[in-house]
């Protein structure tokens, strides 16, 4: 991917992004058809599938030979990853549009031979899109992102995780995650995770630590921290690849090695 194929194609998703918000703006407070997934607290509805599709008919017009890997099965069923490939969530934070109508996003990532190069993740109710491009810092609308503060500690940081990670559960020992709630300043938790990550990358949270993601739900966060300095591993500190399903610790680079030494490595569950 050349630099002006790159600037053009950040233009041209940023331009597909505004337009897919417009249309779930649009018809938010429309009736919805809610399908459940995996689990009853796993849903999908027509707006995750009719945003999926827009962008499906958009890259296959435009880059027929660039490969999609989207969360509802739009995209190709085999991926070739020395090719350029886009990772969509069309909407992460399902639970939240059906029903909060907010705190949702749409997560995209572009990644050429496996490494990320361009990152969108678009707050739609609030109209805030981040972004960023490799090596070409990150934003929030127009406004650059400042590089996160390299002397945060602990007890002055606001953590991000779900609230079931702190009941037993079958990846870590939870009475670790609720040491960690005592010690950080505050903890949050949103419901979308591309969302979390972009509250990282701006600094809003210091760090957001899950069990299970999927590569549509970091493809573009993981881009967009990078960007302002931040670190994304799996919880035990090693490194998450561009399809990879894990546990994810996205932070402040000073906390990540607290983080992952004083309390992950040692909830880890021997299975
Ligand atoms: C979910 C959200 C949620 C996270 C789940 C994801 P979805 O994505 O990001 O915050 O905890 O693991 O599956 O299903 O709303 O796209
Ligand atoms: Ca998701
Ligand atoms: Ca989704």
């Amino acid at each position: 991917m050349n630099e002006i194929t790159r600037e053009a194609l950040f233009n041209q998703v940023r331009a597909w992004t505004l337009q897919a918000g417009a249309m779930i703006r649009e018809k938010i407070y429309e009736p919805r058809t809610i399908d459940i997934k995996s689990n009853p607290k796993d849903l999908v509805t027509e707006m995750d599938r009719e945003i999926e599709a827009f962008y499906a008919n958009k890259i296959k017009s435009y880059y027929p030979h660039h490969y999609l890997l989207g969360e509802e099965g739009y995209g190709d069923k085999e991926i070739d990853q020395n090719k350029t490939i886009w990772i969509l969530d069309p909407i992460d934070g399902t639970m939240n549009f059906v029903n909060q109508k907010q705190n949702f996003a749409i997560s995209i990532g572009i990644y050429d031979k496996t490494v990320g190069e361009i990152g969108f993740i678009y707050d739609v109710m609030n109209n805030n899109l981040y972004s960023a491009m490799r090596e070409g810092g990150a934003f929030k609308n127009d406004r650059k992102l400042n590089r996160l503060d390299a002397n945060k500690q602990l007890d002055q940081s606001i953590i991000c995780l779900n609230h079931y990670w702190l009941m037993e559960n079958k990846y870590f020992d939870h009475r670790i995650g609720q040491q960690l709630v005592r010690d950080a300043r505050g903890t949050r938790t949103y419901g979308s995770a591309a969302l979390e990550f972009a509250y990282v990358a701006e600094g809003a949270l210091d760090a957001y630590v899950t069990m299970q993601l999927e590569p549509w739900d970091i493809a573009a966060g993981k881009i967009i921290v990078q960007e302002v300095g931040g670190l994304t591993t799996n919880i035990f500190g090693e490194g998450v690849g561009m399809l990879d399903r894990t546990s994810i610790l996205t932070c402040n680079p000073n906390l990540h090695d607290t983080l992952i030494n004083n309390y992950f490595k040692q909830a880890k569950k021997v299975t």
